[in-house]
């Protein structure tokens, strides 16, 4: 597959015809809350946990999912648990709760669950699902890196990891058997997340579209966040680090960002344009180079635990998905009822255990 030029994406990216307003006072608020809230009735949404992620950032040695982040030491996974349960007190059902775990998160994630005793959600309505994995090469040398002799040190595929994984477990057409119809993604380090959110899903149902993105005003030009941008009607997510400065600086006569939505990782399919989609033989997301904090052994058979990143590895993205649908609603959310990611570890900047209680607090969600 050829490089994708994100320069030339992004110099002539496109406003977007219609945002919709999440939260706000959209004019098709109440039809998509009213779309959303029947299918949810109906039984016919899950959601897809990407949990498979090595967070190397913030540098535990448990997976992201079992930090204790609640104002009372509740996990993300507590969290997430608590929204579905609250869904079924509204809609009388529960959300099956799909999980992607990897080599690096499985173990503790299948054991945190059981001793939780499902934190009460239904145990066949949990479902655990393994990510594929990509090899590292040195960032230096470009040789390839080994976790033990002659064994090659192996990651997690990325969150784009999910598609061929959902493909690889059939898991698509177990949920198309329960009559799953819209399958709503999120990110394990967001305790704001609205889970299932009918209104999200809502729009998705009244745009008639395929994938419904709920995005945020970035707030400076490069804010680390994905970048929304749309050429001939093509709607692509440009990754903070791939966007040129020139590009992301760039204003509307208003003086607001030209590219100024950011994604969030929040995302509604069609499980129908999934399964169009994974159908093809051929199809594949592309990869992007990422630096990573790969553990390898020296030239000695030392474990090394690196403390900066020291890896080239590739990884798939799930926004790449979105040139391949006919539609995406674009849904614009306020930052403070849906966004703060749990990035870094307690003594960074930004993105950390103090960022995120701060955020959940103004949020007047918890
Ligand atoms: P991040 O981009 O924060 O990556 O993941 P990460 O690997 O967890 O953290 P760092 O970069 O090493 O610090 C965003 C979301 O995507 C999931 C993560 O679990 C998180 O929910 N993810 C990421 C996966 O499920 N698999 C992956 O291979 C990568």
């Amino acid at each position: 597959m050829s490089e994708i030029n994100y320069q030339q994406l992004a110099e002539n990216s496109q406003p977007f015809e219609r945002i919709y307003r999440w939260r706000g006072d959209d004019p098709a608020k109440a039809d998509a809350i009213r779309l959303g809230e029947e299918a949810l009735k109906a039984g016919r949404v899950a959601a897809v946990l990407l949990a498979g992620g090595m967070a190397t950032r913030l540098g535990n040695d448990f997976p992201k999912g079992l930090y204790p982040i609640g104002f009372n030491g509740e996990s993300f996974f507590e969290i997430f648990a608590a929204k579905i349960h609250a869904l079924q007190n509204k809609f009388g059902r529960f959300v099956p709760l799909y999980i992607m775990t990897s080599d690096a998160t499985d173990d503790q994630t299948q054991a945190f669950f059981h001793e939780k005793d499902f934190f009460g959600l239904p145990e066949q309505d949990v479902i655990f699902f393994k990510q594929g994995v990509q090899g590292a090469v040195d960032i230096d040398t470009g040789k390839t890196l080994y976790s033990a002799p002659g064994v090659p040190a192996v990651s997690p595929d990325g969150h784009g990891g999910v598609l061929s994984a959902l493909k690889k477990f059939r898991l698509l057409d177990d949920m198309k058997q329960c009559g799953i119809e819209m399958v709503c993604t999120f990110q394990v380090d967001n305790p704001l997340i609205p889970l299932a959110d009918p209104e999200l899903i809502g729009y998705c149902l009244y745009d008639e579209a395929e994938i419904a993105t709920l995005t945020i005003r970035k707030n400076s030009p490069t804010e680390k966040v994905g970048n929304m941008v749309k050429n001939n009607g093509v709607v692509q997510v440009i990754e903070y680090s791939d966007l040129p400065l020139s590009c992301a600086q760039k204003t509307n006569p208003d003086g607001s960002l030209a590219i100024g939505l950011g994604n969030i990782a929040i995302h509604v399919f069609r499980l129908d344009f999934l399964a169009r989609i994974l159908a093809n033989e051929d199809f594949s997301l592309p990869f992007h180079t990422v630096k990573k904090k790969v553990p390898y052994i020296d030239q000695n058979g030392v474990l090394i635990h690196p403390t900066q990143p020291n890896a080239f590895k590739k990884e798939k993205f799930i926004f790449d998905v979105f040139p391949f649908a006919k539609k995406i609603a674009i849904v614009e959310g306020d930052r403070r009822l849906c966004f703060s990611a749990l990035k870094n570890a307690p003594n960074s900047p930004d993105e950390n255990e103090r960022s995120v209680r701060a955020d959940m607090k103004a949020s007047g969600l918890f």
